[in-house]
């Protein structure tokens, strides 16, 4: 049996007139059914570019190398169409961005009534009820009012939550979430993060869920994944890493104010010496590990 996800040696640079930034340095990560891994980490540390490269959504001038297989199947490298067939479907995505998941000059019901006929292969009356239906479980008040609206009318909160719809009505085998809930209310936020765990329930889904949020990740997650300058620094049970960090960047979340710090970003710049060379093990010192000037 293969894997749901398998990233080998994944590396994804981006080139330009500017230099060389290597957004994601050598990551190695399995992911079965039913898994649900939060990835954790510094701001610039890869988190969303190791999401999207998941989709095969890593624009020029980006580079990836390495292997990403979805159920035995290699993502890296495939067409534009075979992509879209794994799209949605086979892995969703609910953006960092709302702005990037909806189209501004379609209603927000039209979107999801269409991503469900398409998709789906509903007939218009049941893909609309589907959509109704989504949007009240993702909270959104008189729902077949709404449907009729465009993305502007909406607030940036009600935008990501459509975007959460969408990519959950599709019941995925991977569920990527980069940050979803941040821009949520703490109320909405476990509302939504409720939905997702009962859909991962019900679906046996794997779930790959990107947060700064540490509260979010122990809440939600079963392993979680410390991120780095485009490297994995550390990755284990959520609670075993919780109770027990071993690298030094978790340790110094950790230990720093337990009861304050909900949050990777409100962590000091981290000293370089905790990062490390993927190839040859060794500690590095680069004066910016995440971005590497090479000319
Ligand atoms: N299209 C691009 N062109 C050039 N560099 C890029 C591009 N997309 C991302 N990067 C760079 O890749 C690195 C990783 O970015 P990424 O967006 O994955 O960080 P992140 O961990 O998601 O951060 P945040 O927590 O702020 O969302 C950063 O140095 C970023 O500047
Ligand atoms: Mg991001």
């Amino acid at each position: 049996m293969s894997k749901l996800l398998e990233i080998s040696g994944l590396r994804i640079s981006f080139e330009s007139g500017f230099g060389k930034v290597d957004a994601v340095r050598g990551v190695n990560l399995t992911m079965d059914m039913g898994d649900a891994v939060a990835v954790v980490g510094a701001s610039g540390s890869g988190k969303t570019v190791l999401g999207r490269s998941l989709l095969g959504l890593v624009d020029a001038p980006g580079v990836v190398r390495g292997s990403i297989k979805f159920g035995g199947e290699e993502i890296v490298g495939k067409s534009e169409k075979e992509l879209r067939d794994i799209r949605g479907l086979g892995i969703g995505m609910v953006f960092q961005d709302a702005l990037d998941g909806l189209n501004p000059v379609y209603t927000i019901g039209s979107q999801l009534s269409e991503i469900f006929t398409v998709r789906l292969g509903l007939s218009r009356s049941a893909a609309k009820s589907r959509a109704v239906s989504i949007m009240e479980q993702v909270g959104i008040r008189r729902a077949s009012e709404r449907y009729h609206d465009y993305p502007h009318q909406f607030s940036g909160g009600m935008r990501q939550r459509i975007c959460i719809a969408m990519a959950i009505g599709l019941k995925p085998k991977i569920l990527i979430a980069d940050e979803p809930t941040t821009a949520l209310d703490v109320t909405v936020q476990a509302g939504i993060l409720r939905l997702i765990k009962d859909l991962q329930a019900e679906t046996g889904m794997g779930l790959i869920f990107v947060t700064h949020d540490l509260a979010v990740a122990r809440t939600i997650s079963t392993r979680i994944v410390v991120m780095y300058a485009g490297q994995i620094v550390e990755e284990g049970p959520t609670e075993e890493v919780f109770r027990f960090p071993k690298h030094p960047y978790t340790k110094a979340l950790l230990a720093a104010h337990p009861a304050r710090v909900r949050s990777w970003r409100d962590l000091e710049p981290i000293p370089d010496a905790f990062v490390t060379d993927p190839s040859s093990g060794e500690t590095t010192g680069h004066s910016s590990p995440s971005i590497v000037i090479t000319n």
